[in-house]
């Protein structure tokens, strides 16, 4: 992928991803032209080397991403342009992004996508993914007037390596350079010290909160995270974020927090893959796993 395609695989992210929900009859989910091109370039600066666009003739009709971290990788976003689909691009795709991974050394690669779209998980399927956990996609609306929890603190660069540790136990990856991105892009949140108990990453863009990853060893640290990154917000901001539904005592804490559910998802791993540890929140950007 070259800069000069970035406008190009906007387009193709936009309308892939609106035209994959308008088909199961939700509505758009990517409203603004420039979300694709900002994610593109984002993993430009950080996976230069494994940002790779779909070329038919002379035209881009599709782009994916891997990002590779040592023995794990993530994989996605994938899209090719609606008006290419079905036409072997997207499996063509998947096996240059697992040939890639493979000759990386990467053992376990990892991937969600949303439950409804048969057609990529069949896709993933065909390449070696296999489905390890449902993810409940949902949101809620974030109260100031709780009362505070147990005692969070927030992140510095000083803290990445204790990060990448906690994530390294917890879920086996180890991605410093997402952390460091992240602590530039939003807020990262701490629980306990000497072992760190837990992390929480909260972006806020355009009035909605996304939280995530967050990584914690137990169930009180989680609540404990997920009220610090939401406390401060202006009353009754979507707060949104996907749960493991492996974990029914955080479910059933968030459904009495007023969390909904919108849709499922699903962790599909090619390769090595140990149950998470504790409670994990994944997100989908970045997408390193
Ligand atoms: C998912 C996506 C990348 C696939 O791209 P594509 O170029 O259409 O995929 P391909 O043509 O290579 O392969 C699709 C395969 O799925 C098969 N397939 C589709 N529906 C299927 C079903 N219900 N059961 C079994 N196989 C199915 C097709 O038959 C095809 O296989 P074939 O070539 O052997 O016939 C594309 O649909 C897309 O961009 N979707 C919107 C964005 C998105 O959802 N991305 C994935 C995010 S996780």
């Amino acid at each position: 992928m070259q800069s000069s395609d970035l406008a190009r695989v906007a387009t193709i992210f936009r309308t892939a991803f609106n035209e994959m929900y308008r088909r199961r009859g939700f509505g758009p989910v990517v409203a603004d032209q420039a979300v694709g091109a900002v994610i593109a370039e984002t993993y430009r600066s950080l996976d230069p080397a494994h940002c790779l666009v779909v070329v038919a003739g002379d035209r881009v009709v599709g782009s994916g991403f891997l990002h590779v971290r040592g023995r794990t990788a993530g994989a996605g976003p994938i899209t090719i342009d609606p008006a290419h689909q079905s036409s072997g691009y997207g499996l063509a795709l998947m096996r240059e992004i697992c040939a890639r991974a493979d000759a990386a050394g990467v053992r376990s690669l990892r991937l969600i996508q949303d439950a409804f779209n048969e057609v990529s998980f069949c896709l993933y399927g065909r390449v070696g993914f296999v489905a390890r956990e449902t993810l409940v996609r949902g949101s809620f609306r974030s109260r100031p007037d709780v009362g505070t929890r147990g005692a969070t603190r927030r992140a510095t660069s000083a803290d990445v390596a204790s990060i990448v540790a906690l994530e390294r136990d917890a879920i086996g990856i180890e991605r410093a350079k997402d952390h460091e991105l992240l602590l530039r892009m939003g807020d990262t949140l701490l629980a306990g010290d000497r072992p760190l108990r837990g992390s929480l990453v909260r972006m806020v863009r355009g009035g909605v909160a996304v939280l995530g990853p967050a990584v914690s060893r137990d169930l009180d640290t989680m609540l404990d995270l997920v009220q610090a990154a939401t406390r401060d917000l202006p009353m009754r901001t979507d707060t949104r974020l996907l749960l493991p539904a492996s974990r029914p005592d955080l479910l059933g804490a968030m459904y009495d927090a007023g969390f909904e559910v919108h849709s499922l998802c699903t962790y599909m791993v090619r390769g090595e893959f140990t149950p998470f540890d504790g409670y994990y929140v994944p997100t989908l950007f970045p997408e390193s796993g």
